[in-house]
C-alpha cells in the first residue's frame, strides 16, 4: 500500500476564496442570493438585458450570483476556463449532450460508468438518434476500434463506479483528438483535489456536487467544467432553455462545501486505505477493489494520475446476494443508501441498487455482482468502522 499524501496546497487557497462576492454589507461568508428574478432601473435596461446586449443577471435559469461564486471556485480547482452549475449529476450530462451532440452523432462510453448514465445515453439520447458503443474502460483498443466517422465524444468515469477501475486519461484523450472528439471525464470520484482530468488532456470535466463537493449529504447538483466558448456557444443556450439550472441555495451548500473539501478527502483517503488494506486480510472476502492497494491492475497508473486513490472501496464476499445482503444489514456504522461522499459511511448493493436498471448482462459484463459491496468511506474514526466491518462480516 503506497501512501501519497502530495496535496496540492495552493488548490485549498483557491478553495475557500476563488469567485467569492462581498456585497455593501462586507459579509465574511458568501451571500446567497435567493431570488428567482433581477429588477431594471427601466425598461430600456430590461430589454437591453434580455438581449444580451447589457450584460447582468435576468432570471435565476439563466445566471445567478451564488451559482456564478460555485461555479467559478469549481473551474478554478479544475484548471478549467469556465463551469456551469446544474441541478444534478445528470442533468449535466443531459445538458453537455443536448448542447454538444445532434442526431447522427455518436459517443465512445465505458461501460463501467454510473448506472442512471448508462439509461440516459441507451433507453433516452438513443431515441433521439444519437448511437452510443459501450467498450471496455482499459482497453484503448477497443475504444480505437469503436470510433466510426461521426464520433463526437469519449465519455467514462475515472475511478469507476463502483470497481474503481482507472482509465489513462492522457492515452483516451489522444485517441479521442485523433478522431476529433471530445473527451469527457466523470471526476465524482476524485474532485480536484486528486485529479484534475484537464491537466491529463481531457476536454470538458463532469461533477456531481452531490456527493464529496457537497460532502455533508444535504443537496443535489452537479456542473460541467468547460472551455469558455463552448459555455457560451453550446451549454448556456441549453441551460436558458432547457432549464435544469442549480438552485441558489444549493450553490452556496456546495461552495462552503469547496471550502473543506481538500481536508476532508485528504481523511477519506487514509481512511478507505486503512479499511482496504483490513479488507483484504479477511478470509470471508474474495476480491477487494480499491486503487490504493498494490495488486490492483491499474495501482501504477491511480499512483501517477492522481494525488489518492479516493474514499470508496469495493468488495466481493464469499457468497451470494443472501450473503451480501447479510453483511449489510448486520452494519450499524454505515447508512444503507445510494449516495457517497458523505461525512457518513455508507454501505451499497450495486447490483439492486445504483445499478439495478443496467441490463443483468451489461451488469455482468461490468463485474457488477450479486455479491459485491460498496463502501463509501465517512469521516468517523477508522478504527470503529473495522469493529462494526469485523462484526458484520461475522454475522
Ligand atoms: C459517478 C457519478 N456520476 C454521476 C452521478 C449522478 O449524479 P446525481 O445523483 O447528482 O444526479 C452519480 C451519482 O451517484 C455518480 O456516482
Amino acid at each position: 500500500m503506497n501512501a501519497i499524501n502530495d496535496f496540492d496546497d495552493a488548490l485549498s487557497t483557491i478553495a475557500c476564496h476563488a469567485g467569492s462576492l462581498q456585497s455593501a454589507e462586507f459579509e465574511n461568508s458568501d451571500p446567497i442570493f435567493v431570488t428567482s428574478s433581477f429588477s431594471f432601473e427601466n425598461a430600456a435596461q430590461a430589454a437591453a438585458r434580455f438581449s444580451g446586449n447589457e450584460p447582468g443577471n435576468v432570471y435565476s435559469r439563466f445566471t445567478n450570483p451564488t451559482v456564478r461564486t460555485f461555479e467559478q471556485r469549481l473551474a478554478a480547482l479544475e484548471g478549467g476556463e469556465c463551469a456551469v452549475g446544474t441541478a444534478s449529476g445528470m442533468s449535466a450530462i443531459m445538458t453537455l449532450c443536448l448542447g454538444v451532440l445532434a442526431a447522427g452523432d455518436h459517443v465512445v462510453c465505458s461501460y463501467s460508468v454510473f448506472g442512471s448514465t448508462i439509461n440516459l445515453f441507451k433507453n433516452i439520447l438513443a431515441n433521439f438518434s444519437i448511437e452510443f458503443t459501450f467498450v471496455d474502460l482499459i482497453d484503448l483498443e477497443a475504444w480505437k476500434g469503436a470510433v466510426r466517422p461521426n464520433t463526437k465524444l469519449f465519455f467514462l468515469e475515472t475511478p469507476s463506479n463502483p470497481l474503481t477501475e482507472v482509465a489513462d486519461i492522457g492515452a483516451l484523450s489522444a485517441l479521442a483528438h485523433e478522431s476529433d472528439s471530445l473527451l469527457v471525464v466523470d471526476n465524482c470520484f476524485c474532485t480536484p483535489i486528486l485529479q484534475r482530468p484537464l491537466s491529463h488532456g481531457a476536454d470538458i470535466v463532469i461533477h456531481s456536487a452531490t456527493k464529496y463537493l457537497d460532502g455533508q449529504g444535504r443537496c443535489v447538483g452537479g456542473a460541467i467544467v468547460a472551455p469558455e466558448a463552448m459555455v457560451e456557444e453550446k451549454l448556456i443556450p441549453v441551460m436558458r432553455s432547457g432549464g435544469a439550472s442549480m438552485s441558489p441555495f444549493n450553490a452556496w451548500v456546495f461552495l462552503k462545501g469547496l471550502e473543506t473539501l481538500s481536508i476532508r478527502i485528504q481523511q477519506h483517503c487514509r481512511a478507505a486505505g486503512t479499511v482496504a488494506a483490513w479488507l483484504e486480510e479477511q478470509d470471508q472476502i474474495k476480491r477487494v477493489y480499491y486503487p490504493g492497494l498494490a495488486n490492483h491492475p491499474q495501482h501504477d497508473l491511480a499512483s501517477r494520475q492522481q494525488n489518492g486513490y479516493g474514499g470508496v472501496v469495493a468488495f466481493e464476499v464469499d457468497g451470494d446476494r443472501d450473503r451480501a445482503w447479510r453483511v449489510i444489514d448486520s452494519l450499524r456504522l454505515f447508512s444503507i443508501t445510494g449516495n457517497l461522499g458523505d461525512t457518513r459511511s455508507i454501505v451499497t448493493h450495486p447490483a439492486t441498487t445504483t445499478h439495478s436498471r443496467v441490463s443483468a448482462e451489461d451488469r455482468a459484463r461490468s463485474g457488477i455482482g450479486d455479491d459485491l459491496i460498496r463502501l463509501s468511506i465517512g469521516l468517523e474514526e477508522p478504527e470503529d468502522l473495522l469493529a462494526d466491518l469485523a462484526q458484520a462480516l461475522s454475522s
